[in-house]
C-alpha cells in the first residue's frame, strides 16, 4: 500500500468505504440506475440513490465512446470523485476474437497463449478497460457443462501453464496497454455435478488439491492481481463465504494479497443456497472469508455498517479491502487518469487491424485438431468444384459465446475463407438447420445435388455457438440426427468428404468417426475462423492441435479423463474391446475414449526414437533429463506437441495412471529431426500424501514421452 492510497482512505467516510466495495454494471451510469441486471431490476438492490455514483468498480462495458460517457457521468454524479475501475469479460479476445480457450489450449503453445492475451489487453485497454475477468482456469471433466469452452481442459499442469502465460500476457510489460487479470472461478467450479451450471460441487480435499487448485495457484504465483470466487459450494459452503478456501488457502497458505471479487450476485445467493439466514449473514460470511468486492448485489451496502457497530466486523477488515482496491487503481493509473488508456481513434486503428487478424488466424490454425483423416485432407486447390455444405458453413456465428466487442459481421465464415482461396469454384448449400431439435429435411435434396456435382465436399457440422458457454449445458453430446442424415445422404453420392466440426466442448461422435472420411475440429475459431479453416483444408497450413479434454465414445463414459486413479481391478488395455467380468469396465462400451487427451493428427508423420533417461536413480537434489528424437518423416513442414508423462508407481495414497509433466511444441521441416529434452526435478514428483503434506515419496517412477496420453513408459527411475 502506498502513502497516497492510505491518505485517500483516511479521508473516506464509512459509507463511502462500504460503497467502494460494491460493483455495478456500467449501464447504471448510462441509465441512472434503472437498468435490469441478470437477477432482476437494479432497484431491487436497495442501494442509496445518492451513493450509486460512488461504487468503486463497474463491469460489462464495451466501446471507447461508451467508456468516456459512463466515466464522465460517474464523475459528475459522484460526491467523492474517486475514479471508477472498469472490468470486463475479455475471455477469448476483445474485438478481434481468437478461438475459445479450449481451442487455444489445444495449441499446446504457451507463447501463443501469451501473445493472444497481449493482443486482447491492448484492444481492451484502448476501450478504457482496467481489468479482465480472465483467465478462467477451472479444471473440467464433464463435457455437458457449457463452460468447458472457457477452460483449458482436464489437466492441472497444462491448465497451470496456460494460466501463467495468459496472466503474463494481460499484465505484462506493455505500459498503457496492460490490463489486470482476474483468475476465476475459485474453486472447483468445473466440478459441477452432472455438468449442470451452478450445481453442487462435492469434492474431497485431496482431489481439490491434487487436480483442481494447481491452476489457480499458478496464476497467483504468476502475479495475478485479482481472483474471483465461484458460484458453487465446496464442502457445503458457497465459495464466496468459504473461509477455508479464501482465507486459509488463498490468503494465508498462498500469500495472495490482491483483490478478491465475488461472482455476479453470489453474495446474495448464499441466502438462496440456504447457508445464510439473510443478506446480513451473507455480508458477514463474505467479509470473514476475505472477499473484497461484491459483484452486483447489495449485502455490504445494506449491512456492513450494522455489522461494524455490533462489533462483528472490524474497521480494519473493511479498510484492508478498500485499500486493496485503491492500490490496484493506483497501480493501473486509474487514480491519475480516470479515463486511463481509452483512445477512440487509436482503438479504431488497432482493433481488428491486419496484425491482430493475422494473429487470430494463426491461433485458429494452431488450435484446430485433425481428429480423423483417411487420406482425404488436404484437398488440392486444383479441384474444379467444391461443395460447401452445412448449417455452420456460411455464418459468422462461429466466433464463440464470450464475444465481448466482436461481431459475427466481422467474422470470416468458412464460405468467405474458401472463396478467397478458390473463388467461384466453391458453391454453398445449407443442407439442414443447426438447431439440435430440428427435424426439417427440406434443405437436404439441394445439398445432395450440389455434392453430386462437385469434386469434393466440405461439410460443416456441429453445435451452434450458443450451445456452449455460461448456463448452456447439454445432456446429449451426439450430433443432431438431422446432421447425420445429411452426411449419410451426401456419402451416397460423393465419398470425397471432409467434415469440419464446430463445437464448444468434446462431443460424443463415435458415429461420425465411423462414417466421415475426415474430421477437422475447428472448435469456435473466432474472427478469422473461416480463413484458418480454408488454409487447413487446402494445405496452406497443417493441423497441429491436440485435444486437452477427452472426447468420450458415449456420454455414459463421462466423466472420462486420462489422469484417473488406478483401481484395484483394472481391465488390461489389450482387453479394451471385451467385457471382462469382475474388472472395472462396462458391458456395452470399452473403457477407452474415442479420442484421448493429447491426441491430434497431422498431414505429415513424426517418428519418435532414441528415448533416453539420464539416470535410473534420483536424489532429492538431482535433475534427471528425459529426451527423445523426433523426426518429420512425411511430406509437410509441420508442428508437433511432444508430451512428457510420469507415473508414481506406488504412493501412500493411490496415484494417477499417468500425469502430464512437460510439453514442448516444435516445428520440423520435411526430413528434419530434433532432440527434445525435459528436466525432471523432485518438485515435479510431489503430491498430497496421506497426511495431506505436499511431498515426493521415494520409490519407482515411470517415464513416458509421446504424441498423446496413450504413450507407453520407456524407462523408470527410483527416487531415493
Ligand atoms: C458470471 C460469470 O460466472 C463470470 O465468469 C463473469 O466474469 C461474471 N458473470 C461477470 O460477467
Amino acid at each position: 500500500m502506498s502513502k497516497r492510497t492510505k491518505e485517500i482512505l483516511s479521508n473516506m467516510t464509512l459509507e463511502q468505504k462500504i460503497y467502494h466495495l460494491e460493483q455495478l454494471p456500467t449501464a447504471t451510469f448510462l441509465t441512472g440506475g434503472t437498468y435490469d441486471i441478470v437477477t432482476g431490476p437494479e432497484s431491487k438492490l436497495k442501494l442509496k440513490k445518492d451513493m450509486i455514483y460512488d461504487v468503486g468498480t463497474t463491469l460489462n462495458l464495451v466501446g471507447a465512446e461508451t467508456m468516456i460517457d459512463a466515466t464522465s457521468n460517474y464523475l459528475n454524479g459522484s460526491k467523492y470523485k474517486i475514479p471508477l475501475m472498469i472490468m470486463q469479460d475479455v475471455i477469448h479476445g476483445h474485438r478481434t476474437l481468437y478461438p475459445i480457450n479450449l481451442g487455444v489450449a489445444a495449441s499446446f503453445d504457451r507463447g501463443l497463449a501469451k501473445e493472444l492475451a497481449q493482443m486482447a489487453a491492448k484492444e481492451a485497454a484502448l476501450d478504457g478497460m482496467s481489468v479482465t475477468f480472465a483467465p478462467m482456469v477451472d479444471l473440467v471433466r464433464d463435457p455437458r457443462w457449457g463452460r468447458v469452452m472457457e477452460s483449458s481442459g482436464e489437466d492441472p499442469y497444462l491448465n497451470g501453464e496456460m494460466a501463467k502465460a495468459t496472466v503474463e500476457g494481460y499484465q505484462g510489460d506493455m505500459g498503457k496497454y496492460n490490463i489486470a487479470a482476474c483468475v476465476k472461478h475459485f474453486a472447483a467450479y468445473g466440478a459441477a455435478e452432472a455438468g449442470r451450471d451452478y450445481n453442487t460441487v462435492d469434492i474431497s480435499e485431496r482431489t481439490l488439491r491434487e487436480y483442481y487448485l494447481p491452476a489457480y495457484k499458478s496464476a497467483v504465483d504468476a502475479g495475478v492481481k485479482m481472483l474471483m470466487t465461484a458460484f458453487n459450494i465446496v464442502d457445503g459452503v458457497p465459495c464466496v463465504g468459504n473461509k477455508h478456501l479464501v482465507k486459509d488457502i488463498l490468503r494465508d497458505e498462498w500469500g495472495f494479497d490482491g483483490v478478491v471479487i465475488s461472482d455476479y450476485s453470489a453474495f446474495e445467493e448464499q441466502v438462496t443456497h440456504g447457508s445464510c439466514e439473510d443478506k446480513k449473514e451473507a455480508a458477514y460470511n463474505a467479509m470473514m472469508a476475505g472477499c473484497d468486492i461484491e459483484m452486483v448485489s447489495s449485502c455490504y451496502a445494506e449491512y456492513l455498517e450494522e455489522l461494524i457497530n455490533e462489533g462483528k466486523i472490524t474497521m480494519e477488515q473493511v479498510d484492508k479491502s478498500v485499500l486493496r482496491i485503491l492500490d490496484l487503481k493506483e497501480e493501473l493509473g486509474v487514480l491519475d487518469n480516470p479515463y486511463r488508456s481509452v483512445d477512440v481513434e487509436e482503438s479504431k486503428r488497432v482493433q481488428l487491424c491486419p496484425e491482430h487478424r493475422a494473429l487470430a488466424r494463426r491461433a485458429a490454425e494452431e488450435s484446430a485438431v485433425l481428429l480423423k483423416n483417411d487420406n482425404i485432407l488436404p484437398f488440392s486447390k486444383d479441384v474444379s468444384s467444391v461443395a460447401l455444405i452445412g448449417p455452420l458453413g456460411a455464418t459468422g456465428e462461429i466466433h464463440g459465446t464470450w464475444h465481448c466487442g466482436g461481431k459475427a459481421s466481422e467474422t470470416i465464415s468458412v464460405f468467405d475463407g474458401m472463396k478467397s482461396i478458390l473463388g467461384d469454384k466453391v458453391k454453398y448449400a445449407q443442407g439442414c438447420y443447426a438447431e439440435y431439435d430440428s427435424e426439417d429435411t427440406s434443405l437436404l435434396d439441394e445439398a445432395v445435388e450440389l455434392a453430386k456435382n462437385s469434386q469434393c465436399v466440405v461439410l460443416c457440422l456441429g453445435e451452434k455457438q450458443e450451445y456452449s458457454g455460461e448456463s448452456y449445458c447439454r445432456t446429449d453430446l451426439e450430433l443432431p440426427q438431422i446432421q447425420y442424415k445429411l452426411l449419410d445422404r451426401i456419402l451416397e453420392v460423393n465419398k470425397n468428404v471432409a467434415v469440419v466440426l464446430f463445437t464448444g466442448r468434446p462431443l460424443a461422435i463415435s458415429r461420425l468417426d465411423k462414417t466421415a472420411p475426415a474430421i477437422l475440429n475447428m472448435w469456435m475459431p473466432g474472427t478469422e475462423g473461416g480463413n484458418a479453416c480454408a488454409s487447413l483444408l487446402f494445405g496452406d497450413s497443417v493441423p497441429s492441435g491436440k485435444i486437452t479434454m477427452t472426447f468420450p465414445r458415449t456420454l455414459g463414459q463421462c466423466p472420462i479423463y486420462y489422469n484417473h486413479y488406478t483401481t484395484g481391478r483394472p481391465k488390461a488395455q489389450e482387453d479394451d474391446e471385451k467385457f471382462v467380468r469382475f474388472t472395472s469396465c462396462y458391458l456395452d462400451v470399452p473403457n477407452s475414449p474415442l479420442y484421448p487427451f493429447g491426441y491430434g493428427l497431422s498431414y505429415t508423420s513424426f517418428e519418435y526414437s532414441d528415448l533416453t533417461l539420464s539416470n535410473n536413480t534420483m536424489n532429492r537434489t538431482d535433475t534427471l533429463v528425459a529426451s527423445v528424437k523426433v523426426k518429420n518423416t512425411g511430406k509437410y513442414k509441420a508442428k508437433e506437441a511432444v508430451q512428457l508423462y510420469i507415473r508414481d508407481v506406488k504412493g501412500s495414497c493411490v496415484r494417477p495412471v499417468k500425469e502430464l509433466k512437460g510439453f514442448e511444441k516444435i516445428t520440423l521441416d520435411v526430413g528434419e529431426e530434433k532432440t527434445v529434452s525435459f528436466e525432471i526435478t523432485e518438485q515435479m514428483l510431489k503430491y498430497w500424501n496421506r497426511d495431506l503434506e505436499f511431498v515426493a515419496e521415494k520409490g519407482e517412477f515411470q517415464v513416458f514421452i509421446g504424441k498423446d496420453s496413450t504413450c507407453k513408459p520407456f524407462a523408470s527411475f527410483m527416487l531415493v
